[in-house]
C-alpha cells in the first residue's frame, strides 16, 4: 500500500470516517435505551445512538472498501471491517467511562474524547496488523490533532453544539 504518513492516514480512514459519520446520521433511541449503570448513571447516554452506532460501522466499512479498491488490495477490506467495528465499540467505551466518573454528555474529556476510538480499532485490527511503534505514536498525536481541529469546524457549521 501507500507508504509514509499518507499511507498511515490511508490506513486508519475507515476508523475515522466510522468515527465521524454518526455526527451527521446520529440520533434516536440511545444504545442504553435511557437506562442507568449501578451508579446511578446513565450507562452511555444519549450521545451514543443505534443509528450513530450503524451508521459510523457502514460508512467506515465502506470508506475501507473504497481504500481497498483504490488500492487493489482486496485483503484491505477485512482490516476496513474489523477499524470501523473497533472505533464505534472504542468510542462507546470512551462514553461509558466519561459517565463512570460522572462526566455528563458531550462535556469535554482531555483524551478520553480523542483516543479510545483509535485504541479499540488498532486493537481490533492487531490479529491481521498492527502499525510499528513509532507509527502508532504519530496516529496518536495525529488523531488527537484532528479530532480537535474536526469537533471545531463541525461546531461551526452547525453540526455539534459543542466544539470538542
Ligand atoms: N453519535 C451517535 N451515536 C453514536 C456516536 C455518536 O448518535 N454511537 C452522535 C451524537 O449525536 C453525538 C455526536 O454524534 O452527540 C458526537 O459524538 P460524541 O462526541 O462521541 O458524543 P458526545 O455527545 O460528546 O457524548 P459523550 O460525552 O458520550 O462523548
Ligand atoms: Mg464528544
Amino acid at each position: 500500500m501507500i507508504e509514509g504518513l499518507l499511507g498511515l492516514l490511508v490506513f486508519i480512514l475507515p476508523a475515522y470516517v466510522a468515527n465521524s459519520a454518526p455526527v451527521l446520521f446520529g440520533g434516536g433511541t440511545p444504545m442504553d435505551f435511557g437506562g442507568n449503570a449501578w451508579d446511578g448513571r446513565r450507562a452511555l447516554g444519549d450521545g451514543k445512538t443505534w443509528r450513530g452506532f450503524v451508521s459510523g460501522i457502514a460508512f467506515g466499512i465502506l470508506a475501507g472498501a473504497a481504500v481497498a479498491y483504490a488500492a487493489s488490495e482486496p485483503a484491505y477490506m477485512r482490516l476496513g471491517v474489523l477499524l470501523a467495528f473497533g472505533a464505534m465499540v472504542g468510542d462507546l467505551a470512551g462514553s461509558f467511562a466519561k459517565r463512570r466518573i460522572g462526566m455528563g454528555r458531550g462535556q469535554s474529556a482531555f483524551l478520553l474524547d480523542q483516543l479510545p476510538f483509535l485504541a479499540f480499532a488498532l486493537i481490533f485490527a492487531s490479529p491481521i496488523y498492527l502499525p510499528p511503534p513509532l507509527d502508532l505514536a504519530l496516529l496518536a498525536l495525529l488523531t488527537y490533532v484532528l479530532h480537535v481541529c474536526s469537533n471545531f469546524a463541525a461546531n461551526r457549521l452547525g453540526l455539534k453544539s459543542v466544539p470538542w
